[in-house]
């Protein structure tokens, strides 16, 4: 995971007041590089200190972590919210990740059908964090003023090799 991401985690932390506390059990001394790809493991060992310490289960954290990001990532990469529409955004996704991460990670979010009325997305990682993304594309949905339903059909957290979001108009 890239290391911006680490840093959002932490700065929601942050805002909880439980920054340092999670720092010091991780034996964290500074902040992650932004632009560096951390080990998976990594980045699940945070977010597994991040719940224990807020005494939240991971769905509640992933809800909230989408909840905090969005606004951010919003005053971070404007020109990505400059689209008409919330499919106009979600189709860019792949490429906006494609451009943030550091090259040779595979890509784990892919739109696989894109009709008039639904896109279909597949989410393949060993972070599973399918609860996430479908927090992220509702608070989309929500910021172009739209009305979707953001459904999953397979889970990786029900055995299935992926997930499989489907947002329809
Ligand atoms: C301007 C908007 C966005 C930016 C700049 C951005 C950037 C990033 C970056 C840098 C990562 C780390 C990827 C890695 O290290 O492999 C990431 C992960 C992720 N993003 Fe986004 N993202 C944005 C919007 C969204 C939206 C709207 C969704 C909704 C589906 C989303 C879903 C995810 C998921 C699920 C992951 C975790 C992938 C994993 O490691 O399992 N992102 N994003």
């Amino acid at each position: 995971m890239m290391g911006i991401i680490n840093n959002l985690v932490l700065a929601l932390m942050e805002k909880e007041g439980k920054k340092d506390e999670v720092m010091k059990k991780l034996g964290l001394e500074k902040e992650y590089d932004a632009e560096v790809a951390y080990p998976e493991e990594e980045f699940q060992r945070l977010v597994g200190e991040c719940c224990k310490v807020l005494n939240i289960d991971s769905d509640t954290f992933q809800e909230k972590f989408a909840e905090f990001v969005i606004p951010i990532l919003r005053e971070k990469f404007p020109g990505y919210f400059e689209v008409k529409s919330a499919k106009e955004f979600i189709v860019q996704i792949p490429t906006i990740h494609g451009l943030a991460t550091t090259a040779g990670t595979a890509p784990k979010l892919m739109v696989v059908k894109n009709t008039d009325k639904e896109i279909h997305m597949i989410y393949s990682s060993p972070n599973k964090l399918c609860t996430m993304a479908k927090a992220l594309l509702r608070k989309v949905v929500e910021l172009y003023g739209e009305s979707a339903q953001v459904k999953e059909k397979e889970c990786m957290k029900k055995g299935d090799d992926y997930c499989k979001i489907i947002i329809e108009w």
